[in-house]
């Protein structure tokens, strides 16, 4: 991909990763993804802001091989997938200096390896002028890093955002217009990275709130041209209640807990309970944190390997806890050949969670009447509690 014009005087430049299917070794990427980086050229200097992953420099390179002069890059957020290139461009263009927050500053010389004399620290709020155009840097910690700023080109009304308001999308569009697979893919990216640090977000939505803005420019996915479509989406996604949903992630191995589990979604969906099974034997994990972001409740099914949960199940339950989802209950259902602790087990590891855990259900073998009935009773107090939601 060659560079683009967003408007006369700033550039996308970066890499489209039609191919990547793995983030972090851990997040799957259906869609891809694409590192964004940005040019602004004002009268007197020129910046760019952020660069690309590492495996894409010679991408970003050859972008810049008409570009006689950068004066500064800015590093927005340390993780490689921005600033892994930052190097290369400071070797094409030995004048440049690095700009980027204070708690930025000693990060760029741990994971990048370059001299803090080529790093200027920036200060919440200060700004840089390009000659004719004006760069505010606006610290947002905890985005989810704790060293990250977004960077807003007065002039032009254009914010960019690094990984804040994101997508893992590869698409030919630079633009995101209302094309309804932009959004479902940056719900997906906020469950999976910015959900644990809702409280954050929040905060940082409120900051933003004074600035005009007529494009929202991340670094991963397309630029928003739209900017109160995303703005207004994290905003319900960080502050709307819970929603009328309860998910069932769950494995069986003989089926005894997936009878139970389609005993429960039943009962549940009687009940007025908008019920989502995931077997996660084959159940995208990514999806699985997008439903999180509204549910309100989570029925974790397991059989007991060994004396615990299975290793899917936990971890399930391990990143349940640690996405901080809005969750209001919770509880394990499932099933045991000889004895064991799968529920306590299951709990336990989700011990951060702030819900309310209900009746566990187990049962040695198949299900059975007796079975059935507690779970019958489970419905009823899932039901009972998502009633009062909205209160
Ligand atoms: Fe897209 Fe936190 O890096």
């Amino acid at each position: 991909m060659k560079r683009r014009e967003v408007q006369p005087g700033v550039e996308w430049l970066g890499a489209v990763d039609w191919d990547r299917r793995l983030f972090d070794e851990l997040i799957p990427l259906p869609d891809g993804t694409s590192y964004n980086a940005y040019l602004v050229r004002g009268e007197d200097k020129t910046a760019l802001i952020d660069t690309a992953d590492p495996t894409k420099r010679e991408t970003l390179l050859a972008q810049l091989a008409d570009v006689p002069r950068i004066d500064v890059v800015i590093v927005q957020h340390v993780e490689q997938d921005h600033s892994g290139s930052t190097a290369d461009v400071l070797a094409r263009y030995p004048e440049a200096r690095v700009l980027a927050s204070e708690k930025a500053k000693p990060m760029i010389v741990d994971h990048l390896a370059i001299p803090a004399e080529r790093i200027d620290i920036v200060a919440d709020r200060s700004t840089l002028s390009l000659g004719g155009r004006t760069l505010e840097f606006v610290y947002s910690p905890w985005v989810h890093w704790p060293e990250t700023m977004l960077t807003y080109l007065r002039e032009d009304r254009i914010l960019f955002t690094c990984d804040l308001f994101g997508s893992h999308l590869a698409t030919a569009n630079l633009l995101a217009g209302d094309h309804p697979r932009v959004m479902s893919a940056a719900k997906r990216y906020y469950a999976e990275i910015m959900m644990p640090f809702a409280s954050m977000i929040r905060k940082h939505l409120d900051a933003i709130a004074g600035l005009p803005i007529d494009l929202i420019a991340p670094s991963h996915g397309p630029i928003y041209d739209q900017p109160s479509r995303i703005v207004d989406a994290y905003r319900r996604w960080v502050n709307d209640p819970p929603k009328n949903v309860a998910l069932i992630p769950y494995v069986s191995m003989h089926g005894s807990t997936a009878k139970m589990v389609d005993h429960l979604v039943a009962a549940l969906v009687e009940r007025g309970v908008h019920a989502v099974p995931l077997n996660l034997t084959v159940t995208d994990i990514g999806e699985y944190a997008s439903d999180l972001v509204d549910a309100a409740t989570v029925v974790f099914g397991t059989p007991t390997v060994l004396v615990g949960p299975h290793p899917k199940v936990v971890f399930a339950a391990y990143l349940t806890a640690a996405l901080r989802p809005k969750l209001r209950h919770a509880a394990v259902i499932g099933s045991y050949g000889w004895g064991g602790k799968a529920a306590e087990q299951a709990q336990g590891l989700c011990a951060s969670l702030k819900a309310e855990w209900l009746d566990s259900v187990f049962v040695r073998g198949m299900p059975d009447s007796k079975t059935f009935a507690a779970l019958d009773a489970l419905a009823d107090q899932i039901a009972g509690r998502h009633l009062k939601l909205e209160s």
